[in-house]
């Protein structure tokens, strides 16, 4: 098993490398129609197990950072609470989990502590204790201000106990985030406007607004597949993100990536992590991390087992539940890079570090094919500009189309 203490010392003015932390509660009062993530309906939970069991794989991952990184020398600068609804955690479990990670890293004098949270009432009398335990950012699924389409997503709140619990939200956290989902079927783009208008109005910095995926394996693929439509036309779709990019940036919350909106400074630090190829390790049924060696030509790629059950069985015999530890491929790294950074309004630089390297592989398997690349940028979909390759706002839209001949 890694140890930190074995950890090959950094050179004494090396600067802290850098890592985020992912934590995965899998439990939720209700199992959401659309939603393909790992949760469950908890039964009775055994708290001290799950208590225990987090803070001894966080123990095992800050072991497998520093192996990987080289150094004991790792400074968190963000954490993030993910779901499943970690608002259900108990505050004792979140508390322990900062405390643990407080011993095993430094923390950035700004560390970003997010967690996701759903606007029941009865969840929302619990934030005072997230927040005095450290939780600094808050990211609330609204989904909808229409108790029509709360309905319709088979959303356990309404409207109004949403509207309580941002402005109760909005009083106590120094970030708050509310997720939206748009393009149900018959949402006309007044109505989505209003929407819009109304979460802003409240006085968030950061959005999310995602539109209605049908994911395999979920209830709404299920009766989709049986026949019914349950999203909007694609069409209509595509004209509320553009509806979506004007009202955001009107209010000073500019798109910073596909589907995130913010205030200068109030972009979600945790994502960018993942959007940019750095460095996270991860806690929890079913989270995965990403770590790049020093050398920046290898990246450690790790994911843990997926079942609650089977994820407290694994770590209480070995002290984690890694079901998967591989190095990527140069290509993987190469492949995640575009996939993750084109989703950046910013993009990335055409040049990746691991490839401004002298060992990097023969640069045939890592490049965009070059037609396709010139193709898109005449349409005006990608832009080149300062060394930044990034899409436009009609290259988001078509993101997915372009990946797959970009990277053919
Ligand atoms: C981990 S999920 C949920 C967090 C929290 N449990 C909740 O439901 O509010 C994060 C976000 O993904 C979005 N999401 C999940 N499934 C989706 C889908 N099929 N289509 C669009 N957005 C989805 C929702 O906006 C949700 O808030
Ligand atoms: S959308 Fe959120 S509350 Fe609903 S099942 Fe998924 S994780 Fe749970």
């Amino acid at each position: 098993m890694p140890d930190s203490r074995l950890a090959p010392a950094s050179a004494p003015n090396a600067a802290p490398a850098p890592l985020g932390l992912y934590i995965h509660w899998p439990f939720c009062v209700s199992k959401c129609p659309y939603c393909d993530f790992n949760s469950h309906v908890a039964g009775e939970l055994d708290e001290a197990a799950w208590l225990r069991s987090m803070c001894a794989e966080l123990d095992h991952m800050a072991g497998i950072a520093a192996e990987t990184l080289s150094t004991d020398n790792v400074r968190l600068d963000t954490i993030f609470f993910g779901g499943g609804t970690p608002s259900l955690m108990p505050p004792q479990i979140v508390s322990a989990v900062i405390n643990k990670a407080a011993t095993l890293f430094s923390f950035a004098d700004n560390i970003e502590i997010t967690a996701e949270a759903n606007p029941n009432s009865a969840e929302m009398k619990q934030m005072k204790s997230f927040h005095s335990a450290g939780i600094n950012r808050l990211s609330l699924g609204i989904q909808s201000l229409d108790n029509e389409g709360l309905a319709f997503l088979g959303r356990a709140h309404s409207v109004d106990e949403a509207c309580k619990a941002l402005e109760q939200a909005l009083g106590l956290f120094e970030r708050v985030s509310a997720d939206l989902i748009y393009g149900l079927p018959e949402q006309s783009a007044a109505e989505w406007q209003e929407q819009l208008t109304r979460i802003i109005g409240f006085g968030i910095r950061h959005l999310s607004a995602y539109q209605l995926t049908i994911e395999p394996g979920t209830i709404f693929h299920s009766r989709t597949r049986a026949g019914a439509t349950l999203t909007a036309e694609p069409d209509h779709v595509a004209d509320l993100y553009e509806l979506t990019e004007d009202i955001t940036a009107a209010a000073g919350l500019p798109a910073y990536e596909v589907s995130n909106y913010a205030a200068a400074r109030h972009q979600a630090r945790h994502n960018l992590t993942y959007w940019r190829s750095g460095n996270w390790i991860a806690v929890g049924p079913g989270a995965h991390g990403r770590i790049t060696y020093p050398d920046q030509q290898k990246r450690r790629h790790f994911r843990l087992r997926r079942s609650p059950q089977g994820w407290l069985n694994d770590v209480a015999q070995n002290g984690h539940a890694i079901e998967e530890d591989r190095t990527e491929t140069a290509r993987d790294m190469y492949e995640e890079y575009w996939m993750m950074g084109l989703r950046l309004v910013s993009g990335m630089p055409l040049t990746p570090p691991f490839l401004a390297h002298e060992m990097a592989p023969p640069a045939s398997a890592l490049c965009l094919d070059a037609d396709w690349q010139a193709r898109f940028c005449e349409e005006g979909w990608l832009i080149e500009e300062g060394g930044y390759l990034k899409a436009s706002l009609a290259g988001r839209m078509r993101l997915d189309y372009m990946l797959g001949k970009l990277l053919g």
